[in-house]
Protein backbone atom coordinates (compact mmCIF):
# COMPACT_ATOMS: atom_id res chain seq x y z
CA UNK A 1 0.00 0.00 0.00
CA UNK A 2 1.19 3.36 -0.90
CA UNK A 3 1.29 6.70 1.05
CA UNK A 4 -1.46 9.67 0.18
CA UNK A 5 -0.65 12.59 -2.03
CA UNK A 6 -1.89 15.34 0.04
CA UNK A 7 -2.18 18.33 -1.80
CA UNK A 8 -2.30 21.80 0.62
CA UNK A 9 -1.83 25.42 0.10
CA UNK A 10 -3.60 28.59 -0.29
CA UNK A 11 -7.04 28.84 -1.68
CA UNK A 12 -7.32 29.08 -4.95
CA UNK A 13 -3.88 27.61 -5.60
CA UNK A 14 -5.23 24.97 -7.67
CA UNK A 15 -4.93 22.08 -5.01
CA UNK A 16 -8.70 20.38 -6.41
CA UNK A 17 -8.35 20.57 -10.07
CA UNK A 18 -4.86 19.84 -9.65
CA UNK A 19 -5.74 17.20 -7.85
CA UNK A 20 -8.21 15.34 -10.10
CA UNK A 21 -5.96 15.20 -12.96
CA UNK A 22 -2.67 14.06 -10.91
CA UNK A 23 -5.35 11.05 -9.24
CA UNK A 24 -6.02 9.94 -12.84
CA UNK A 25 -2.46 10.03 -14.14
CA UNK A 26 -1.67 7.87 -11.29
CA UNK A 27 -4.67 5.60 -11.34
CA UNK A 28 -5.02 6.56 -7.84
CA UNK A 29 -8.64 7.62 -6.05
CA UNK A 30 -8.92 11.58 -5.58
CA UNK A 31 -10.84 12.28 -2.53
CA UNK A 32 -11.56 16.41 -1.64
CA UNK A 33 -11.89 17.10 1.86
CA UNK A 34 -14.24 20.19 1.90
CA UNK A 35 -16.02 17.65 -0.62
CA UNK A 36 -16.58 14.92 2.14
CA UNK A 37 -17.40 17.73 5.29
CA UNK A 38 -20.21 19.00 2.55
CA UNK A 39 -21.53 14.87 1.95
CA UNK A 40 -21.13 14.46 6.06
CA UNK A 41 -22.95 17.44 6.93
CA UNK A 42 -25.07 17.61 4.56
CA UNK A 43 -24.08 21.73 4.25
CA UNK A 44 -22.29 23.52 1.73
CA UNK A 45 -18.88 24.79 3.21
CA UNK A 46 -20.62 28.50 2.95
CA UNK A 47 -23.46 27.05 4.66
CA UNK A 48 -21.51 24.84 7.36
CA UNK A 49 -19.56 28.38 8.48
CA UNK A 50 -22.64 30.40 8.52
CA UNK A 51 -24.81 28.23 10.74
CA UNK A 52 -22.75 26.38 12.69
CA UNK A 53 -19.39 28.86 12.74
CA UNK A 54 -15.89 28.34 11.90
CA UNK A 55 -15.08 26.32 15.13
CA UNK A 56 -17.37 23.97 14.37
CA UNK A 57 -16.16 23.63 10.84
CA UNK A 58 -12.81 22.96 11.66
CA UNK A 59 -13.72 20.38 13.88
CA UNK A 60 -15.18 18.38 10.89
CA UNK A 61 -11.81 19.33 9.18
CA UNK A 62 -10.05 17.67 11.62
CA UNK A 63 -11.79 14.08 11.70
CA UNK A 64 -12.22 14.11 8.20
CA UNK A 65 -7.88 14.40 8.31
CA UNK A 66 -7.46 11.96 10.79
CA UNK A 67 -10.05 9.62 9.01
CA UNK A 68 -8.35 9.88 6.14
CA UNK A 69 -4.71 9.45 6.76
CA UNK A 70 -5.74 6.10 8.37
CA UNK A 71 -6.05 5.23 4.38
CA UNK A 72 -3.74 4.67 1.54
CA UNK A 73 -3.22 5.09 -2.15
CA UNK A 74 -5.30 8.53 -2.13
CA UNK A 75 -4.67 11.77 -3.44
CA UNK A 76 -6.27 14.17 -0.96
CA UNK A 77 -6.97 18.46 -1.75
CA UNK A 78 -7.42 19.53 1.65
CA UNK A 79 -8.66 22.79 1.92
CA UNK A 80 -6.27 26.20 2.42
CA UNK A 81 -6.74 26.61 6.48
CA UNK A 82 -5.94 22.37 6.84
CA UNK A 83 -2.48 23.31 8.13
CA UNK A 84 -3.18 25.85 10.77
CA UNK A 85 -3.94 22.81 13.50
CA UNK A 86 -0.73 20.91 13.48
CA UNK A 87 -2.64 17.69 14.69
CA UNK A 88 -3.70 17.56 10.85
CA UNK A 89 -0.21 17.83 9.42
CA UNK A 90 1.27 15.31 12.02
CA UNK A 91 -1.76 12.98 11.05
CA UNK A 92 -1.79 13.70 7.27
CA UNK A 93 2.73 13.36 6.79
CA UNK A 94 1.90 10.28 9.17
CA UNK A 95 0.86 8.36 5.75
CA UNK A 96 1.69 11.13 3.03
CA UNK A 97 3.49 13.31 0.82
CA UNK A 98 2.52 16.87 1.60
CA UNK A 99 2.79 18.88 -1.61
CA UNK A 100 1.92 22.79 -1.32
CA UNK A 101 1.11 24.40 -4.54
CA UNK A 102 1.57 28.12 -4.78
CA UNK A 103 0.77 31.15 -6.64
CA UNK A 104 0.94 34.79 -7.29
CA UNK A 105 -1.56 36.70 -4.64
CA UNK A 106 -2.15 38.00 -8.10
CA UNK A 107 -3.32 34.75 -9.61
CA UNK A 108 -5.32 33.84 -6.93
CA UNK A 109 -7.28 37.17 -6.28
CA UNK A 110 -8.22 36.12 -10.24
CA UNK A 111 -8.95 32.59 -9.28
CA UNK A 112 -11.05 33.18 -6.05
CA UNK A 113 -12.86 35.92 -7.70
CA UNK A 114 -14.01 33.97 -10.49
CA UNK A 115 -16.25 31.46 -7.36
CA UNK A 116 -17.13 34.57 -5.19
CA UNK A 117 -19.49 33.64 -2.07
CA UNK A 118 -18.14 30.23 -1.74
CA UNK A 119 -15.42 31.01 0.79
CA UNK A 120 -16.58 31.95 3.75
CA UNK A 121 -13.27 33.88 5.29
CA UNK A 122 -13.44 36.14 2.21
CA UNK A 123 -15.20 39.05 2.80
CA UNK A 124 -18.10 39.99 -0.34
CA UNK A 125 -15.88 42.80 -1.44
CA UNK A 126 -12.35 41.35 -0.60
CA UNK A 127 -9.53 42.94 -2.53
CA UNK A 128 -5.86 41.18 -3.70
CA UNK A 129 -4.50 43.27 -0.49
CA UNK A 130 -6.41 40.84 1.79
CA UNK A 131 -5.58 37.85 0.09
CA UNK A 132 -1.75 39.23 0.63
CA UNK A 133 -1.98 39.69 4.35
CA UNK A 134 -3.84 36.42 4.55
CA UNK A 135 -0.97 34.54 2.51
CA UNK A 136 1.78 36.35 4.62
CA UNK A 137 -0.17 35.23 8.12
CA UNK A 138 -0.55 31.78 6.57
CA UNK A 139 3.41 31.87 5.30
CA UNK A 140 4.90 29.78 8.07
CA UNK A 141 1.99 26.56 8.17
CA UNK A 142 2.79 25.97 4.70
CA UNK A 143 6.33 25.56 5.28
CA UNK A 144 5.66 21.93 6.67
CA UNK A 145 5.41 20.65 2.90
CA UNK A 146 7.98 18.06 1.43
CA UNK A 147 7.89 19.59 -1.71
CA UNK A 148 6.72 22.85 -3.09
CA UNK A 149 5.03 23.86 -6.51
CA UNK A 150 4.26 26.95 -8.47
CA UNK A 151 1.18 26.85 -10.32
CA UNK A 152 1.36 30.66 -11.21
CA UNK A 153 0.73 31.11 -15.46
CA UNK A 154 1.22 27.22 -16.33
CA UNK A 155 -1.46 24.60 -17.59
CA UNK A 156 -2.85 22.20 -15.06
CA UNK A 157 -1.42 19.62 -16.78
CA UNK A 158 1.99 21.19 -16.91
CA UNK A 159 1.72 21.49 -13.24
CA UNK A 160 0.25 18.01 -13.01
CA UNK A 161 3.64 16.70 -14.97
CA UNK A 162 5.99 18.32 -12.73
CA UNK A 163 4.46 16.53 -9.62
CA UNK A 164 4.54 13.75 -11.28
CA UNK A 165 8.45 14.17 -11.70
CA UNK A 166 9.01 15.25 -8.42
CA UNK A 167 7.31 11.78 -7.06
CA UNK A 168 9.70 9.98 -9.43
CA UNK A 169 12.84 11.48 -8.18
CA UNK A 170 12.46 10.68 -4.65
C1 LIG B 1 -10.29 27.64 3.89
C2 LIG B 1 -10.19 27.23 2.57
C3 LIG B 1 -11.29 26.57 1.86
C4 LIG B 1 -12.27 25.89 2.83
C5 LIG B 1 -12.69 26.85 3.90
C6 LIG B 1 -11.51 27.41 4.70
C7 LIG B 1 -9.13 28.30 4.52
O1 LIG B 1 -10.80 25.60 0.94
O2 LIG B 1 -11.69 24.76 3.40
O3 LIG B 1 -13.40 27.89 3.28
O4 LIG B 1 -9.09 28.42 5.76
O5 LIG B 1 -8.19 28.72 3.79
P1 LIG B 1 -10.03 25.97 -0.44
O6 LIG B 1 -8.58 26.11 -0.11
O7 LIG B 1 -10.29 24.78 -1.30
O8 LIG B 1 -10.63 27.21 -0.96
Amino acid sequence: MGKNIVLIGFMGTGKSSIGLRLAKRLGMEFVDMDREIEKITGLSISALFRLHGEVRFRSEEKLMAKKLSQRSDLVIATGGGVVLDEDNIRVLRENGILICLEASAKDIFRRVSRKKGTRPLLKKDFKIEDIEEMLNKRAAFYSCADYRVNTSGKDLNAVVQEIMELLVQK
